[in-house]
């Protein structure tokens, strides 16, 4: 199989097309012919060596990918020639690559495979930290700060399919513009407006139930300012920082939890069973058309050196999509 080689650590330019044995299955995977592999801000860290793969995952970058089945175990509901979208545990920058049965889902009706491969890192991370460890509601208040990240735009469609009342951050008027489309009731431009201040006024002094945030450093000490009582900070990357300081008083005076989690190292077993709340859950706001993947930008596998700087420079709006010939 074709695939994308790190020749190192480094920038893009350690990005390289290769051939390799193409993987087997091991029991309970199926085996993927790649259409289209979704590329993550995680696989620039891993690129760059500061996110090394969990033992033992493929080494290969791509964390999600669309495809057609070309092998699955008799029990796992799929068969060869089924059109899939998956969450891989790496592996996903190349023609083909395994995964557990249980964590491929079926293309939503009415997308193609550049839009499918989209779907499983976001929509993975944002179930699992938005709803089912933040708990948030109907009737509650969300922010998500990189609202125009790949997890930005699947958080605040999300937050508002299941009623939320939805806040984001980013960092300039385009971006502010494309979450309030997206369904944020109103974005700030972090650059020109103190958040923290503009959400007290939004909010009538409330605060919000439940933050998503990718950044850490010195927004944690605001975000705690921007929480309602009980409300919870769900942490899932500190591109920001990684040490902070909060006021432990507040955090004690309004009851709020501090949680955060990583998708990548857990089991497959909880893998398994965010995907199959997606599929309930989810499925049916996608192939409504309800909820939307929102892809950016596509580049041909071979243009991975392209894709890359492109994510990296930080100007998209959603997802950064790669096609194999196939897609
Ligand atoms: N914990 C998990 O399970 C999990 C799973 C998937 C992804 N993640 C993490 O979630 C984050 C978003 O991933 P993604 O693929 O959606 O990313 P992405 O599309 O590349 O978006 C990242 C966005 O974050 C904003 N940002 C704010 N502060 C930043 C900073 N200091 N450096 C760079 N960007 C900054 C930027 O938008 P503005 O212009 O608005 O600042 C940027 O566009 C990443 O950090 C990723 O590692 C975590």
């Amino acid at each position: 199989m074709r695939y994308v080689a790190t020749t190192g650590p480094g920038g893009a330019e350690v990005l390289q097309i290769q051939t390799t044995a193409t993987p087997s299955p091991g029991p309970g995977d199926v085996l993927i012919r790649v259409a289209a592999s979704g590329v993550n801000r995680p696989d620039l860290a891993q690129r760059a060596g500061l996110y090394p793969p969990p033992p033992g995952a493929s080494p290969i970058l791509g964390l999600e990918v669309a495809g057609i089945i070309e092998g699955a175990p008799s029990d796992s509901g799929f068969q060869p020639g089924d059109r899939v979208c998956a969450l891989v545990p790496g592996g996903g920058y190349a023609t083909h690559c395994v995964t557990p049965a249980s964590h491929c889902l079926p293309i939503p009706k009415n997308l193609d495979f550049t839009h499918a491969a989209g779907i499983a890192e976001t929509f993975f991370t944002v179930w699992a930290n938005v709803f089912q460890i933040g708990g948030l509601k109907a009737g509650q208040r969300f922010l998500v700060h990189g609202g125009t990240s790949g997890i930005g735009v699947t958080a605040l469609q999300l937050a508002r399919a299941f009623g939320a009342e939805a806040y984001a951050t980013a960092g300039s008027e385009r971006k502010v513009a494309a979450c309030v489309e997206l369904g944020a009731r109103a974005a700030i431009n972090y650059r020109s407006e103190d958040f923290v201040a503009r959400l007290a006024a939004l909010t009538e002094g409330q605060g919000v139930d439940v933050i998503l945030d990718m950044v850490g450093g010195d927004y944690t000490a605001k975000n705690i300012a921007c929480l309602a009582m009980n409300g919870r900070l769900v942490q899932i990357a500190t591109l920001g920082g990684a040490k902070v300081q909060i006021h432990l008083p507040t955090v004690m005076q309004k009851r709020l939890v501090i949680t955060g989690s990583t998708l990548r190292p857990r089991s497959v077993a909880d893998k398994a069973r965010i995907a199959s709340e997606l599929r309930e859950r989810v499925w049916p706001l996608l192939e409504s058309g309800q909820v939307k993947v929102v892809v950016d930008k596509v580049f041909e596998f071979g243009d991975v050196r392209k894709a890359h700087e492109y994510l990296e420079a930080g100007e998209h709006i959603g997802k950064v999509i790669l096609v194999h010939e196939a897609g």
